[in-house]
C-alpha cells in the first residue's frame, strides 16, 4: 500500500487502450495529427471557451513554458511560498523564463489570498528600470496543502492581479480533483474567475505522461509553439500524448478518477482522525491527507511496509498521504487498521 504520491499509481485502463489504439497505422508527427486536434476541441467544449491547447509530457514543462510565454525575462511571478514552481521544479520556470524571479508569499493552507497579494504588490520597488517588473500571479489548484480554491477566492486574486496589469496562471496538476471537490463547471474556476492560462494535469490522475497547457486567450499563446520546441517538449510522436488526453477527457474519465481519489482520501482522513493522538493538519478537500502521526505510529507503519514520505522531524511526524484513481478501499482500511493497532499500544508518542 503506497500513499507516497498520486504518481506512484499506474495508468487508467481506458488510457492504456487509447495509447494502443493510436499505435495502428500512421499519423502526422509533431502534433499535426487528428488526436492532437481533438484535445483542443474537447477542451473548448469542457471549458465553454475558445482555447489554444498544447500537450506536453510533464507538469514542470507545462508550468515553466506557460509562465515564460506570459512575460519578458525581467519579470516577477508571485505565488504561495510552498508552490511547486518555487520549490520543486529545479528552477525550470526561471530557466525557461530567461531569468524571471519567482516570489513566494505566505498564506494559510497552501493558498495565496488576495489581501496578501495586494500587500506584496504594494511593497514593490518603484525604481523603474532598476527593478524587476511584476508580470504574473500563479496559484495551484488543488493547493500544496490539498485545499481547494473556491471560484470567489480565485476571482478576488484575479481582480488584484488584473488591477496591477498581471496575468493569472493556474498550476492545475490536480485540477480534476478540485473540480470534483467543488462540483463546479471547469469554466467557473478558470477563465470565468479570471485565469489566463491553466496547466491541466492528467498524469497524477490516470495518464502515463500527459499535461495540457490551456490558454484562454490565444493571443497569449503566440510564442508557445516555439518555446515548447526549443524546450524539447514538441514530441515527434505527439499523438501518444494526445491519445492519453483524449481518453482522459472522454466520458468524464478525468472526473470519475478524481471523484474516486477524493473519496478514498476522505475515507482515509475519517479513519485516521478518529484515532487518539492523530490530528489532521488541514481539512481534506481533494486527494491529499496531511496528518501529524505520533513517531511510533509513523515508524511502525513504515516498518510494516506502508509507503509515504514523512515530512516532519520535530516530535510528531508530519506526513502527506496521497490517494489516486486506483486506490482501493481495502488499502485505505488496511492503513487505518495498522495505525489503529499502533495507537492502541500503551505509551504511544
Ligand atoms: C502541484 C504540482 N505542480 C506541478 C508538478 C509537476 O509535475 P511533474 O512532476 O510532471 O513535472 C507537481 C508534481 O509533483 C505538482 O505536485
Amino acid at each position: 500500500v503506497n500513499f507516497a504520491s498520486d504518481n506512484v499509481a499506474g495508468i487508467s485502463p481506458e488510457i492504456v487502450a487509447a495509447i494502443a489504439a493510436a499505435s495502428t497505422g500512421t499519423a502526422a508527427p509533431y502534433g499535426d495529427d487528428a488526436l492532437t486536434a481533438r484535445v483542443e476541441s474537447r477542451c473548448a467544449d469542457i471549458f465553454e471557451h475558445q482555447v489554444a491547447v498544447f500537450p506536453v509530457a510533464t507538469g514542470t514543462a507545462a508550468n515553466a513554458l506557460a509562465l515564460a510565454s506570459l512575460m519578458p525575462p525581467w519579470s516577477v511571478v508571485y505565488c504561495h511560498e510552498a508552490a511547486h514552481i518555487l520549490g520543486d521544479e529545479c528552477g525550470a520556470p526561471e530557466f525557461f523564463g530567461g531569468g524571471v524571479r519567482i516570489s513566494g508569499i505566505a498564506g494559510n493552507d497552501g493558498k495565496l489570498d488576495a489581501a496578501s497579494l495586494a500587500t506584496a504588490l504594494g511593497q514593490r520597488g518603484g525604481h523603474g528600470v532598476h527593478h524587476m517588473q511584476a508580470a504574473a500571479v500563479s496559484i495551484t489548484q488543488a493547493s500544496e496543502a490539498g485545499r481547494v480554491y473556491a471560484a470567489g477566492e480565485i476571482a478576488a486574486i484575479a481582480e488584484v492581479a488584473r488591477g496591477a496589469g498581471l496575468k493569472l496562471h493556474m498550476d492545475g496538476s490536480r485540477f480534476a480533483n478540485a473540480v470534483a471537490s467543488l462540483d463546479c463547471a471547469p469554466a467557473d474556476i478558470t477563465w470565468r474567475a479570471g485565469v489566463d492560462v491553466l496547466c491541466l494535469g492528467a498524469t497524477k490522475n490516470g495518464a502515463a505522461c500527459a499535461e495540457a497547457v490551456v490558454f484562454f486567450d490565444p493571443a497569449d499563446a503566440a510564442e508557445f509553439a516555439f518555446r515548447r520546441k526549443r524546450g524539447g517538449h514538441l514530441l515527434s510522436k505527439m499523438r501518444f500524448i494526445s491519445a492519453q488526453l483524449v481518453a482522459y477527457l472522454a466520458d468524464d474519465l478525468w472526473l470519475r478518477n478524481a471523484r474516486h481519489a477524493n473519496r478514498m482520501a476522505a475515507r482515509l482522513a475519517d479513519g485516521l482522525a478518529s484515532l487518539p493522538g492523530i490530528r489532521l493538519r488541514y481539512p481534506v478537500e481533494a486527494n491529499e491527507v496531511f496528518v501529524d502521526l505520533p513517531d511510533r505510529v509513523s515508524d511502525g507503519l513504515l516498518a510494516a511496509g506502508f509507503g509515504f514520505y514523512p515530512r516532519g522531524g520535530h516530535g510528531d511526524r508530519f506526513v502527506r498521504l496521497v490517494t489516486a484513481f486506483s486506490t482501493i478501499e481495502a488499502d485505505v482500511d488496511a492503513f487505518v487498521a495498522a495505525a489503529t493497532a499502533l495507537t492502541d499500544r500503551p505509551g504511544v508518542r
